[in-house]
């Protein structure tokens, strides 16, 4: 099979890359938009869909000049068509149908999930069907049974924040900036994640399910309670670097206790909580599958070092393989986006999907799943 275009727009990372049908990426371009959003502590959807428009062209011909190569040279063009923020979508799914038009070119719509879902067999050729995946990003955290390419079950789901998300918040309540899950990661090495106490939302519950609504909540009173008794923030650890116990608050005679905890503190509790419920819950989905490969991470979050360590204990514990794409691949790209393209494409019954196919806000990648009570409607 020839080379395909991917092309990803559906958050805020605009991307572009050229993989061909032995795994090789043979060209990928990333622009993130990390700056234009980081006065506003998140992704502005007008923002980002903007910044798309003006970047994706020249992106584009940017990835085919490394390369060496025209959109002659291109077998089919895969663009992200859900689900995501909207006008991102439709900027990169336009510009894939105009340069499919425009060169005679097989369109494919991805599922931006589908491209997650299928990244860790673009890293590892030896990665088999069925895999259980857990997909932890900004805006989804489910745990889905892949039986092949377009057969996904999904087995669980947030019930109200995604995994990424709630580090967000949690980065955005210690003043961290964004993007925040790296931000927290690197704040929770310098932390007792003893010295604060949070919940584990679902911990222990019979459904797999997760939930972070309550940790993310109890970060934040944790925060009001080290302010309002006047410890330090994370500021005076910029002071005083490399000596996170300089910060904590003593203990004034006749006065109530202080918290005596730290922001980094704070970022190791959350980071160990987190952990432990992604644990929980992913172990609960483990002992009601059969006939498994793998244990597969992918999506942002699976970038975080602890979770990932995490996860690879609990795959040997059920004698799996634990497969999680390099760093590069689980962030939001585009050459998962062009792969799940060549999957698709090496299937007997592929069929170019149509010039006039939509751009999906919301897309479940299983739509027979059962709706999760008190769930949300994020994919
Ligand atoms: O897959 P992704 O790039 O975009 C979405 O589809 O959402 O995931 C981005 C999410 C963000 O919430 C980000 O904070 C989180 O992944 N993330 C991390 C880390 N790196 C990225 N969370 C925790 N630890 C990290 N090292
Ligand atoms: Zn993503």
């Amino acid at each position: 099979m020839g080379i395909v275009l991917g092309i990803e727009s559906s958050c805020d990372e605009t991307a572009a890359a050229l993989v061909d049908g032995e795994r090789r990426i043979v060209a990928q371009r990333i622009a993130s938009q990390d700056d234009a959003h980081r006065p506003y502590g998140g992704v502005v959807p007008e923002i980002a869909a903007r910044a798309h428009a003006e970047r994706i062209a020249p992106l584009v011909e940017a990835v085919l000049a490394d390369a060496g190569m025209t959109l002659d040279d291109v077998y089919a063009i895969a663009a992200t068509a859900g689900p995501g923020l909207i006008g991102g979508v439709m900027v990169g799914l336009v510009t894939a149908k105009a340069l499919a038009m425009a060169a005679d070119k097989p369109l494919i719509a991805v599922n931006h999930l589908e491209g997650h879902a299928l990244s860790p067999r673009l890293a590892d050729p030896a990665l088999q069907f069925p895999y259980l995946l857990l997909l932890v990003s900004g805006g989804h955290c489910q745990v889905l049974r892949v039986d092949g390419v377009g057969q996904y079950r999904r087995l669980a789901t947030t019930i109200d924040d995604a995994l990424g998300e709630a580090f967000d918040k949690t980065a955005k309540i210690l003043g961290l900036g964004f993007p925040g899950g790296p931000a927290v990661e690197r704040l929770a090495r310098e932390g007792d994640p003893k010295a604060v106490t949070l919940p584990r939302p679902l911990l222990g519950s019979a459904e797999p399910h997760f939930s972070f609504a309550g940790l993310k909540s109890a970060v934040l009173r944790a925060k009001q309670a080290m302010v309002e008794n006047g410890a330090s923030t994370g500021s005076a650890r910029t002071e005083k670097a490399g000596n996170p116990q300089s910060v904590r608050p003593e203990l004034v005679e006749g006065q109530p206790p202080r918290p005596t905890y730290t922001d980094a503190d704070i970022a190791a509790a959350f980071q160990q909580a987190a952990l432990d419920c992604v644990i929980d819950r992913t172990r609960r989905a483990l002992e009601g599958s059969e006939g498994l490969t793998a244990l597969v991470v992918a999506g942002g979050v699976a970038a975080n070092q602890t979770i990932r360590a995490g996860l690879e204990a609990l795959a040997a514990q059920f004698g799996l393989p634990f497969v999680a794409p390099p760093l590069a691949l689980c962030t939001d790209n585009a050459a998962m986006i062009a792969w799940a393209g060549q999957e698709r494409l090496a299937l007997a019954e592929f069929a170019p999907d149509p010039l006039d196919i939509a751009a999906r806000p919301r897309w479940p990648l299983d739509p027979d799943a059962a709706p999760v009570r008190g769930a949300g409607v994020k994919a």
